[in-house]
């Protein structure tokens, strides 16, 4: 039976293929979970076969592929790819062992010594390390620019340039990058180009993920993930995804295989079984909630700064209304909440330490995307490489800053949990949970 196109995504999440290019599964109502990490291949012109179409898109022709070598391909992760590469409407879908292995096989695949890459200055730390650390003495220029500021980035492009790196939103900042706009940058640039050298947008959506927003639909090439956050969902596995046209798959699969940062069988299933079905009721929950928290972080007189898109006092409010969109075509501002607090009344790590000690409903973790609700410090936390005078280090990873991924819980009881936290360091009584009437 062949997908459904007609379907809704959120349904076709659920039910996934019943076939696929690489393994029929047509009589399963769960797909099967394959874990073998060699395959019989019944002679040697079948295993000179499977070398020899390996990396290859493989088109449903209904005969199953020649599968050698886990780390080669496998049919369990195989059958994610296709779900990812579909929910974020694009050509080919290659997953890693995590989302900084995606990250940097997406950019190392495509970089020699000498390119350039602009970079927005704020990221998740560990791809800033990945910019700072590694780039810098593999002979790749990492420029960091304001993406926003369009005229900034067209003077940081020179005939070097080959990637133009962000997330959107940013973590842990929320800003969002307009990606139309830099689609409209690389197209000029892209003009007087020859085709093995052109300027590609690449985006990190593993904020908002394809349910809430599809950045190929605005002119992104490449869309990154972290598979261990919202997309997985549970907080049990490690995985990363590049979703790209079909014409990077040969050297995206090369690169996996060679340098061996494969998606384990067992996390695929997973994500699969598990992750993608409940991905938008998920989010729609948590986002239900993350608006409600926003609200009430604003008004609170110990906060200085709230950030969350669904805020009316989000900056970029146009921007999100067209960017951050569902599945269905409605505004998805998502499960993400950044804010600062006003550290002449309480400070920031004194609040997540009580949080910490006290809190049940939230829990002092890194992390995000998870059922549970988490909360961190950026600057001493997952953004810690910004520390000692980078200059990237701007706004962001500020002091009083607090990232909270908002879970599944009980509104009323992540707002008892911060309400109470806030009362202890303010030496104030605690305020009256209402329990047992909010929902
Ligand atoms: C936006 C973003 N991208 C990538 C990553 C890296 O993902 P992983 O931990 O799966 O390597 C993270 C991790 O927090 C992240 O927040």
């Amino acid at each position: 039976m062949v997908k459904k196109k007609s379907y809704k995504q959120s349904t076709r999440l659920v039910h996934g293929p019943s076939h696929s290019a690489k393994w029929d599964f047509t009589h399963h109502v769960t797909p099967p979970l394959s874990s073998s990490t060699t395959y019989r291949l019944d002679s040697a012109k079948r295993g000179a076969r499977g070398f020899q179409e390996f990396g290859h898109y493989v088109s449903d022709t209904g005969e199953t592929p020649v599968y050698i070598y886990d780390r080669l391909d496998e049919p369990t992760r195989s059958i994610l790819e296709g779900e990812l590469a579909d929910a974020e409407g694009g050509g080919a879908c290659v997953t890693f062992a995590s989302g900084m292995a995606a990250i940097s096989a997406a950019m190392s695949s495509v970089l020699v010594p000498g390119d350039e890459v602009v970079a927005h200055p704020m990221v998740y730390g560990c791809t800033h390390s990945l910019f700072v650390n590694w780039y810098a003495r593999q002979g790749i220029l990492v420029k960091r620019v304001d993406l926003n500021d369009i005229p900034a980035v067209k003077q940081a492009i020179t005939e070097r340039t080959r990637i133009l790196y962000f997330e959107s939103p940013v973590n842990p900042t929320l800003e969002l990058i307009d990606i139309a706009a830099l689609r409209k940058v690389a197209d000029e640039v892209n003009a007087k180009r020859p085709a093995a050298r052109k300027l590609l947008v690449y985006i990190d959506n593993t904020f908002a993920t394809p349910f809430g927003q599809r950045p190929l639909e605005h002119g992104a090439d490449v869309v990154l993930h972290s598979l261990t956050k919202n997309l997985g969902g549970f907080g049990t596995e490690l995985g990363g995804a590049v979703i790209c046209p079909r014409v990077m798959l040969p050297s995206l699969l090369l690169y996996r295989k060679d340098f061996g940062g494969i998606l384990a069988s067992k996390s695929a299933w997973s994500i699969l079984v598990y992750g993608l079905p409940t991905l938008a009721v998920r989010i729609k929950r948590q986002q239900y909630t993350a608006g409600k928290v926003a609200a009430w972080l604003e008004k609170h007189p110990a906060v200085k700064r709230v950030a969350y898109p669904g805020l009316k006092s989000f900056p970029q409010r146009a921007l999100a209304r067209r960017q951050l969109v569902n599945f269905d075509g409605d505004f998805t501002p998502g499960n993400m909440i950044y804010f600062e607090l006003d550290e002449s009344k309480v400070n920031a790590e004194r609040f997540v330490d009580q949080i910490a000690a006290e809190a049940y409903s939230v829990t002092l973790a890194v992390s995000l995307g998870h059922t549970k609700t988490l909360i961190e410090m950026p600057s001493s936390m997952t953004h810690s490489s910004y520390a000692g005078g980078d200059a990237c280090a701007t706004k962001g990873a500020t002091a009083g800053a607090i990232r909270l991924s908002i879970g599944l819980e009980s509104p009323s009881d992540i707002l008892g949990d911060l309400s109470d936290v806030f009362d202890a360091l303010l030496a104030r009584p605690k305020a009256k949970r209402k329990a047992a009437t909010a929902r």
